[in-house]
């Protein structure tokens, strides 16, 4: 059997080039990107993130893995939403259901991985001086990122013994890539939810 960690690479490939198309990703990683548009891919990435990680509550993770939820509430509040703004955010609902650990890892695969992309929109970011401080964190590229990959990767390669093991990570995986496909596809052409945050700075 090839690598899980091989295999989910090749057999996501196409979808991980249609998360790139999306309008708002591309606008992120070439920078060009109102703070409006900003607001809105980071209430987008939260209110993803939340629902992957309430699937992910019941399944076993390597200690260092986080969906970068705190990073992003961070963000939210450096771009001015209150507390009480961030809970009222918008949540992606879909039907799919995680049930078996082998599902949960298909799951973590495509949110640690979406981490190595981070770096290139980070470093377009940081040209945006119209952005408030401290609000890109999420994007930021922490020392132990390709480490912890790795590490992620060898953890995934040893969880999967079988075929049907295989099949449910890579379901979960083609799953997660096609949520998030679709909840940007949806919202990203609305503007953000609330536009108090940054109504003065427009
Ligand atoms: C404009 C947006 C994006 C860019 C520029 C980007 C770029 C990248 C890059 C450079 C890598 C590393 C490839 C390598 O190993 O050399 C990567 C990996 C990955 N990305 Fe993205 N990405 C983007 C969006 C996303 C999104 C939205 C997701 C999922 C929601 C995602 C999921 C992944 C995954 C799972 C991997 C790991 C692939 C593997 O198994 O090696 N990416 N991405």
């Amino acid at each position: 059997m090839l690598e899980a960690s091989k295999l989910l690479r090749e057999k996501t490939r196409v979808l991980h080039e249609k998360a790139e198309q999306l309008t708002l990703l591309k606008q992120l990683a070439e920078g060009r990107i109102t703070l409006a548009e900003y607001c809105r891919a980071v209430e987008l990435f939260f209110g993803f993130w939340l629902l992957m990680e309430e699937k992910l509550k019941f399944y076993p993770k390597p200690t260092e893995a986080s969906l970068g939820l705190e990073k992003l509430r961070l963000d939210l509040s450096h771009l001015g939403y209150s507390p009480k703004q961030i809970l009222q955010l918008p949540v992606c609902e879909d039907d799919f259901k995680v049930e078996t650990a082998a599902n949960g890892l298909g799951v973590l695969y495509v949110a640690l991985g979406s981490q190595l992309g981070r770096s290139i929109i980070y470093k377009n970011l940081q040209s945006r001086l119209d952005l408030p401080e401290n609000s890109t964190s999420y994007f930021k590229p922490n020392d132990q990122l390709w480490a912890n990959w790795r590490n992620f990767q060898m953890f995934l390669n040893a969880s999967i013994q079988n075929v049907s093991q295989m099949e449910e990570t890579l379901w979960a995986a083609k799953m997660t890539f096609q949520s998030f496909i679709r909840w940007f596809h949806i919202n990203e052409k609305n503007g953000p939810v609330l536009t108090e945050p940054f109504l003065g700075t427009l």
